[in-house]
Order: structure tokens, then sequence, then C-alpha cells
């Protein structure tokens, strides 16, 4: 009986612990990815030789093109885009948005996120497992948070462009936009699984297809 809870204890210390972890521990001071070399199990080898440069990163400035159909942009700063990121668990976006703009629902697999509005009038909102929406209109030097995993949006409600800064506890947190992963996938989701889901037609999946096409 002893050793049948020893085992429950553990099997379940193998499935809770992972699950509140998020980007390992660094082992060294840093560790600047080398993009030029495949990544390992976690990340990206470091870079035999580094410079003051190697941790700096000047593209969150903008300003960003908006001129796209949600009106929004994101510029993002993960291990990708700044290797100095790399097993460091952190990484940040700059988004903007022209009046109206919209950054569409989405969520991110890897990452809690935290932003804080820098300009404008943002309608913030996430969803729970069971639907339920938290939102709120947040104003410049206000902030919020989306936990791990759940889908949110913004969406500029203010009379001239928007500006938020975001935060995330993962070199890359990853990102899927519901509407260019469910309608714009390679190869595509079949019509019989979208109608069906939509509990809509071939013509409307069909058009929306169309809209996000690659
Ligand atoms: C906003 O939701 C972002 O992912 O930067
Ligand atoms: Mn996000």
């Amino acid at each position: 009986m002893a050793s049948l809870f020893t085992s429950f204890l553990l099997t379940l210390c193998l499935f809770v612990i992972p699950s509140l972890s998020s980007d390992p521990d660094p082992l060294q001071d840093f560790c600047v990815g080398d993009l030029g070399a495949s990544p390992s199990i976690n990340g990206f080898p470091c870079k035999p030789s580094v410079s003051a440069s190697d941790f700096f990163f000047s593209g969150l400035g903008g300003p960003l093109n908006t001129s796209n159909p949600n009106g929004a942009t994101v510029a993002p700063a993960n291990v990708l885009t700044f290797p100095g990121l790399n097993t460091l668990g952190v990484s940040m976006n700059s988004v903007e948005f022209a009046p109206g703009g919209v950054n569409p629902p989405h969520s991110h697999p890897r990452a809690t996120e935290a932003g804080v509005v820098i300009e404008g009038s943002v309608f913030v909102g996430f969803l729970t497992t069971n639907n339920t929406l938290f939102s709120k209109v947040i104003n410049a030097g206000e902030m919020f948070v989306v936990p791990r995993g759940l889908v949110h949006f913004q969406w500029n409600v203010g009379t001239g462009k928007a500006r938020l800064i975001t935060a995330f506890n993962s070199q890359l947190p990853g990102v899927v936009v519901l509407p260019s992963t469910l309608f714009g996938s390679v190869p595509e989701i079949p019509n019989a699984v979208l109608t069906k889901a939509f509990r809509t037609d071939d013509a409307t999946v069909n058009n929306l297809k169309s809209k996000f096409a690659v």
C-alpha cells in the first residue's frame, strides 16, 4: 500500500513539476545563440566569442508599418531576432496599432505574457479554458497579464495610434494566431472539418481560406 502511494506521488511530481516550469534555468552567465548552428534540444548552441553588441537590440523602437488587414504589427525581440536572449528565459514584443487596429486572437504555448500600454487606448482581453472573457480598456502606463497558453487579443479603441510593449517568460514564446492557423495552414485543414466545426458551409470556409492563403 505504502509503495503504491509512493509511486502515485512520484507520478504526480513527474506531471506537475514540468507544468509549473517555464524555460530551463541557465547553467552559465550567458550563452549567446549561434543561429547558424542547428538548435540543440532546448535552444541554440553558444557562440564561441561575444561582444557588447550581442546584449543590445534596437528593434523595438518603431514606428512600425500598420498598413495591413489587421491594422496592427508586432515586432518581436525573441531569441531568433535577438540571440543574446538564448537560455535567459525572457523575450519582448513591441506592438503598434492604427486606429481600429486589432492584434487578432492568438496564444503563446510556452509563456505567460505581461504588457504595458505606452500610447493610446486599448481594449485588452483574454479567454479562459471555459470561455470566460476577461477584458478592459486600458491606457498609457497601465498593465495587463495573460496567463500562459490562453487565447487573447488587443483592439485599439482610441482615435489615434496605439502602442504596447509585451514581455514573456520564454526566449521563444511561440504564437498560434487562430485565424491564420485555422484558415491559412499548409496543407489546408479539409473543408469537411471546418464546415462542421464552425457549423457553416463550403462557401464561407473557402472565403475565409482565400483571405489567409499564403
Ligand atoms: C501581444 O499579445 C503580444 O503577443 O505581443
Ligand atoms: Mn500575445
